[in-house]
Parts: structure tokens; sequence; C-alpha cells
């Protein structure tokens, strides 16, 4: 078994970036909701140490969250952050109370005795920049720790026990905004915990190939393949370890960018001897579409039909048990207020939240753990073409989250022809590698326009495209104004029922990348 780490959340919206930062120093960790975890389910998934994330709770309140009040006496290095960090110290003696100067934002920490954890990067003496993002402070630290980094606002932004390797820091080293904070988690995973760092995409591969077999015997299985490098690593992945059991199943939801079906089916085709069907359901999509505007009902009713289309292709390919998707560890954390923990459900990935309860398939998900970057990782260690790999992603409800409000026929067929203008000028101005995703946006709002003599009265349309390494935060992309006003002109000309486009400039957070 590899090398883990167990992160025990506590709700702060951060938290899988504690994962992230885990698994790029090479060690396995996994991420448990506090009201899930035992000194039993701690012992039974054996970690090497544990991490305590934030959370939006104050320690000083009645009934908030704890860790299990045993994990202190497992031996275990513990590393607790801004909420864990403060927990840790009630828990163990400590006092914390409510503060009239919150910190939100970058801060500067003054580094005042040496720690492993601050081992290669910060020296005593020197002022080093954090992010913070608390309310309450530690006012006494429980016997056995010394402070060993301050700031004006937190007497104890980081504290150590060593004898038992008990570590806590206020601030948040899981984000980019403390630029030495990866080193600070490789530090404790692997000066602190010891962790050699076994957990290769190499490894990834083999486990999961034997675990395919194991679960799926002769059985047969179908995949949910829209082109995307999430599913066409599933359906490679899945090939080298069942072969011929396997049938790749293409929904053309009717809500499918321009000339996708067809270019996905030839992609695929030119690359690999996998069993492939198309399955034209647009009708049943559309049909079950119209009339509903809400966001969240959209998702549901997207993520249902994508069910009764793979059971129907399951009969037809002879009764498979198991279908295989490419949902991502995102999905998850997002759809699902994950595993019933503490952060809210922002939106319903249709692969994850928007499954009807009624399934009679197996799921099969071996990315379910994975981060969009590692799939790429991933995909290249399976031998995946660049031009799988390098797919801006695709959502799997396609261009109805793009059209707020009702979608119609018409609606669909005027976004997909601005969406292809605008990456046709993408692609031309060698941008489409340097973009995370680009897509347009039909609004449900028209407005008055002058072309040639004549008044116009059509729809608006937004562009958007961000730059992300995971899509769990973005920015926007920095166009230049020259390339704007070369895509809106093309799309005001080129594009029948848009007379007006906007630039959408929200990052992630605030924003979604996507609309809906
Ligand atoms: P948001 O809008 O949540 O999107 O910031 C993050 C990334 O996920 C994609 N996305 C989806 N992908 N099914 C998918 O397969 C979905 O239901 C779904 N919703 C969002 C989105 O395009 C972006 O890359």
């Amino acid at each position: 078994m590899h090398e883990r780490i167990l992160i025990i959340d506590f709700g702060s919206q951060v938290t899988q970036l504690i994962a992230r930062r885990v698994r790029e120093s090479g060690v396995y960790s996994e991420i448990h909701p506090f009201n899930t975890v035992t000194v039993e389910t701690i012992k039974a998934f054996n970690p090497k140490g544990v991490i305590l994330s934030g959370g939006p709770a104050s320690v000083t309140g009645i009934d908030t969250p704890r860790a299990p009040d045993g994990l202190f006496d497992m031996g275990l290095p513990i590393l607790g952050i801004c909420y864990g960090e403060q927990t840790m110290c009630e828990q163990l003696g400590g006092k914390v109370e409510e503060s009239d100067s919150r910190e939100f934002g970058r801060a500067y920490v003054d580094v005042i005795e040496d720690c492993d954890l601050f081992h290669g990067m910060w020296t005593v003496g020197t002022k080093e920049q954090v992010w913070m993002s608390h309310g309450d402070k530690i006012t006494k630290i429980p016997e056995g720790f010394r402070p060993v980094a301050v700031t004006d606002g937190a007497p104890f932004a980081a504290i150590a026990n060593d004898a038992k390797h008990f570590y806590g820091v206020q601030f948040h080293p899981e984000v980019v905004h403390t630029p030495h904070g990866a080193q600070l988690i490789e530090n404790f995973t692997h000066r602190i915990c010891g962790c050699a760092g076994d957990w290769t995409m190499d490894k990834f591969r083999e486990e999961e190939i034997s675990k395919i077999r194991a679960q799926v015997g002769e059985g047969r299985v179908i995949c949910g393949l829209s082109g995307g490098v999430d599913s066409s690593v599933v359906a490679v992945l899945l090939h080298e370890a069942i072969g011929d059991q396997l049938t790749c199943v293409l929904v053309d939801t009717g809500m499918m960018r321009k000339n996708e079906v067809k270019d996905v089916i030839k992609m695929f085709k030119e690359h690999y001897d996998i069993k492939l069907v198309l399955a034209d359901a647009a009708y049943l999509f559309i049909g079950k579409l119209e009339g509903v505007s809400d966001p969240e009902k959209k998702r549901k009713i997207i993520g249902a039909t994508f069910i009764d289309v793979f059971e129907e292709e399951a009969k037809n390919v002879g009764g498979a048990e198991f279908l295989a998707q490419g949902t991502l560890y995102p999905d998850v954390i997002e759809s699902v207020s994950f595993t019933g923990g503490p952060s809210v459900t922002i939106k319903s990935h249709h692969n994850v939240g928007g499954l009807p309860e009624r399934m009679n398939m197996k799921l099969i998900e071996p990315l379910r753990e994975l981060f969009k970057d590692e799939v790429r990782v991933l995909g290249r260690e399976l031998g995946l073409p660049e031009s799988f790999v390098g797919r801006h992603p695709f959502p799997g409800p396609g261009l109805a989250i793009r059209l707020p409000g009702g979608i119609s026929k018409e609606k669909l067929e005027i976004l997909r022809n601005a969406d292809w203008v605008y990456l046709d000028e993408i692609k031309k101005s060698g941008l489409y590698d340097e973009i995370w995703q680009a897509f347009v946006v039909l609004l449900p709002v028209q407005t008055v326009g002058v072309m040639g003599d004549a008044r116009t009265y059509d729809f608006v349309c937004a562009l958007r495209a961000v730059t992300s390494t995971d899509g769990m935060t973005a920015d926007f992309y920095h166009f230049d104004m020259e390339f704007l006003a070369r895509v809106s002109n093309r799309i005001i000309n080129e594009v029948k029922g848009i007379n007006r486009v906007t630039y959408d400039i929200t990052s992630k957070p605030p924003g979604t990348i996507e609309w809906e």
C-alpha cells in the first residue's frame, strides 16, 4: 500500500488544494469530512501523517467541529492549518479567542525560530509572504509548543511541538498566494512524516488497471465518450484493462458544438481500434429540456437522460452491467457537499450530482480522485496524442449550460455558430494552448442595433476565456483589444441573430467558469 496522508476536512473552500499539494509532493492523500472520522477509521486508513484543514466555523462557538480527541494520542505527525491549528490548540489545552483584528489576504510573517516545516525555505529573521483568512486568534498555545513565526495580528502564526511532531499554521500554505507553501507541505510530508514520495502516475495506471479487471471480471462495460480528455483517458485505460469487453458510446445530446460529433468520431477512429457507437439522442434531450430554465433542474434532467440513453445502449451491447465515466475530483467536490461533508454544493456536475437515484448500472470512475492536470499526465502516460490531451474541457451538459434561461433549437444554432467563430479566431491567433477553456454564452437578452441602414433587435453574447491549472480557480484571459475587436466583428457579421458582443472579466471565485 502507498504512503498516505489523511486530510480531515473542516469545510474550507480550499481543502482540496491541500490534497493537490500533498500529491504534488508524491504522496497519496484523501480528504475525509471531520464528522466521518474516528480513531478506528484513521487506523484503518493507516496514514503517515494527518492534516487538519481550515473551515468556516469558530472554535469559540458551541458545538463547532473538532478532530477526534484520540487523534492526538496516536503518535502520528499532525499539521493544523487555520481552523485546524486553532482546534488543535483548543483540544490540547490552549486558548482561542474572537479577535477584532481579522486578517484576510496577503500578510507577512516574521520567522522567529527554526522549524522543520521551514527547512530549505525560510530562515530566522526573514519576513515571508503568506495568505491569511481568519477572524479568531490563538491567545495561548498548549504545553510543549513554541511559536516559530508571528504576524502583527497572529502571535502564533506558526507553532511547533517537535517532540510530538505537531505543527500549526494560521496561514494557508496550500494556496499559491503563499509562495513557499508547497515546499512547507512537502517538508511536512517528507521531513516530518518520513514519506519517500511513492505516488506516481505509472503506479496509478497499473493499480487502476488491476482494480478495473477485478471489478469487471468477465462482464461488459460501456463508456460514455465525449471526446474530451477525461472520457478519452478512461476509454483507453479501460481498453488496456479489458479489451473487447468495452464499448464506447458517444451520445449526441443535440447540445454539442459545431461539427463536434463528426470530429470526435474521426479523431478516435484514426488513433484507436476501440468499439464505438453513436447514440443519436438530440430529440430526447432537447424535448426534455423544453421550457426549463433553472440551471440545477437542467443539470438534473441532463444527468438522468444520459443514464436513460446509457441503459438503452447497455441492452444493445448484450447487457453491459457497468458504466464507465470520466468523473473528476473537482466534479465530486463541487457537486455534493463533499461525501456529506461540511462544504456547500456549488453545482451538480452532470455525472455526479446529476445522476438519478434509480440506476441499474454499476459505475466505474477511475479518475474520481484526480484533478484535470493529473488526468493529462495520465493521458500522456497512456500515449494519448496531444490532440486529445490538450483539448479544452467541454462539459457533459454542453451548450445547455451556456444558454441561460430556456433552450431552443434556434438559440442552439446561433450559439454554435458564434462559438465556432470565436474558437476559430483563437486557434488562428495561436492562443488555444495558452487558454484553459474558451466559449461563448448566449444571453437571453435582445438589444437594438443598426446594421446597414436597418434596425436590428438581436441577442447579446458573452465571450468567456480563462486560464487555470485545475478548473478549481481561474482567471479571465487577458486578450488584447485588437483580438476582441476582431472576434466581435466576425460574430456580428457572420452569425445571424447576434448584434452585440461582450467579454466576461470575472475570475473564479467569485464566478464559476461556466455561467450555469
Ligand atoms: P465550473 O463552471 O464549475 O467548471 O467552474 C469547472 C470545469 O468543469 C466543467 N464542468 C463540467 N464538466 N459536467 C462536466 O463534464 C458538468 O456537469 C460540468 N459542469 C462544469 C467546466 O466546463 C469547467 O471546465
